[in-house]
């Protein structure tokens, strides 16, 4: 079992617009990792928090009225709020606009990056997409729009600072051949790996007059430090880099993202660390888009969905469950609410909550409500189960197919349930063949409890408290059994 530190972190949340469940999904993706990792014994930094300079956030903050550092502080508690009530157990939330933990790494990180010459002031002609913070090429753009936002990148033409990304080229290159850099799914480090045949220098800072909102270029007060070159450096200013508290023992770690945001952290990120001498990110994550009855969720189209009246209506560990279970991880994946009623009645109410009970009750009308655990009492053939599903689960985690570890569970309640019905114990009255069973069921629904851990905290709690049972499972007490899962009624 590996031991030791464990690094993860989500994209920092753009404040412009209010988290929905796309911003949920990455968190949660994360959050199962952490708790994974603290799971296994690892010392775990779990971080998250939202991107609050540039361009986009300044247009919303003079629409909204406001100024730019109101606006923020405002709109980022949503951010926080959701962390909470989606129990994200992130162990630290940065802003970019936090002058005393972030702006001094970005600082740094620049200074370095200009003392050995690898930033110089050039003019940039060409397009730029707001809505991405993003320069575009034209060959990106369909009818002369933004695929993705639907508006006309600007046209503009400006000084600015570049970065000489194309220097690093052949060094990117090997960090992926040689396995530096981990992508998952693999196919996207293909697409990586093609992307850096035309490497270009990248605009590093863009002129404040125009952006108004960010941290200036050390020595340059007329220019802004460009919002992802500000943002990326948070996955190392959180850990203290450019301050006296630096402690970069966390790193290299692994970062959670969305497909849309790979190249910046595939190729920009781990060029500016190399740059300064710092190890590229161990690991990149990249998951896929919620669709919502098979359309973009957009504004525009009116179909973003709220995480909160969600979880409000059906119940967090749920909705966790729902959009681990259903979206697969390395791809795009539908929310409707047909699928989730149905994952919750059938998964959820029949499967887990229906056997939890079972056991349950069973135990307390049988074994005058107390069970130890034998192993002589064990079937061995639950016992391989157990270990199939554990073995699965594991892999499947490694691998960033959570929905595929899920499924691993929900395989060994479906043996479980299918093993009660040929066992039948509710129609024995004592004897060892009816403890075997119950003793063999009690132990799935432990381990079941256990792996659930990661996704539903709350759950995996609830199991052992129905089944009266400590974490070690060594003994089950049944005091009181309550519905895990109240079927949900047309
Ligand atoms: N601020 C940048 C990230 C900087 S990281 C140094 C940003 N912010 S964002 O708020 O626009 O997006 C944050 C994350 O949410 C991205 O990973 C993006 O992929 C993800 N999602 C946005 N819409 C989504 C869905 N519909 N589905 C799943 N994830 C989605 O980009």
């Amino acid at each position: 079992m590996m031991s030791g530190k464990f690094f993860i972190s989500t994209p920092i949340f753009y404040v412009n617009a209010k988290p929905h469940i796309g911003t949920a999904l990455t968190c949660l993706y994360a959050d199962v990792l952490a708790r994974y990792h603290r799971q296994k014994g690892e010392e775990v930094f779990f971080l998250t928090g939202t991107d609050e300079h540039g361009a986009k956030i300044a247009q919303s903050a003079e629409k909204a009225g406001l100024e730019p550092q109101a606006f923020v502080d405002q709109s980022s508690e949503s951010f926080r709020e959701l962390m909470k009530s989606w129990h994200i157990s992130n162990d630290f939330f940065i802003r970019t606009t936090d002058k005393v933990v972030h702006t001094p790494g970005v600082l740094k990180l620049w200074q370095l990056l200009a003392d050995q010459g690898d930033i110089y002031k050039g003019s940039y002609e060409g397009l730029y997409c707001v809505g991405h913070e993003a320069f575009m090429k034209s060959s990106d753009l369909v009818d002369g729009k933004c695929p993705d936002h639907q508006t006309e990148p600007e046209k503009i033409k400006e000084e600015n600072y570049f970065f000489k990304l194309s220097k690093y080229k052949k060094d990117l290159r090997e960090m992926y051949e040689k396995g530096d850099i981990v992508i998952r799914p693999d196919s996207r480090r293909k697409e990586i790996l093609n992307m850096l045949d035309d490497l270009e220098d990248i605009s590093f800072s863009r002129p404040r007059d125009v952006v108004k909102w960010g941290i200036p270029v050390p020595g340059d007060d007329s220019q802004l430090i460009y919002v992802w070159a500000d943002a990326l450096t948070n996955y190392i200013s959180a850990l203290g880099y450019g301050r006296k508290e630096e402690n970069m023992s966390f790193w290299p770690g692994s970062h959670m993202i969305g497909k849309d945001i790979l190249k910046f952290h595939a190729i920009f990120w781990p060029a500016m660390l190399h740059a300064v001498g710092l190890q590229p990110p161990r690991e990149i994550l990249a998951h896929g888009f919620i669709t919502v009855d098979g359309q973009k969720m957009s504004k525009t189209i009116g179909n973003v969905i709220d995480p909160t009246p969600l979880v409000e209506k059906y119940g967090l560990d749920p909705v966790r469950y729902f959009l681990l279970r259903e979206i697969p991880s390395h791809q795009d994946g539908d929310f409707s609410y047909e699928k989730l009623e149905a994952r919750y009645n059938g998964d959820l109410a029949n499967n887990l909550g229906n056997l939890v009970s079972r056991v349950a009750k069973l135990i307390e009308t049988k074994c005058g409500g107390e069970l130890i655990y034998e192993e002589k009492l064990m079937d061995s053939r639950v016992g391989e189960q157990i270990a199939q599903a554990r073995k699965d689960y594991e892999k499947f985690i490694e691998e960033f197919k959570l929905h595929e570890a899920l499924a691993s569970i929900w395989n060994l309640l479906t043996f479980a349930n299918g093993y009660m019905d040929e066992h039948k114990p509710w129609k024995e009255e004592h004897g060892e063949h009816l403890l075997m069973t119950l003793n063999s069921v009690a132990t799935v629904m432990a381990e079941v409890s256990k792996m659930l851990e990661s996704f539903m905290p709350e759950t995996s709690a609830k199991i052992l408290k129905n089944l009266g049972a400590e974490s070690d499972a060594k003994k089950f007490v049944i005091t009181k059994v309550e519905s895990l899962f109240p079927r949900l009624e047309k």
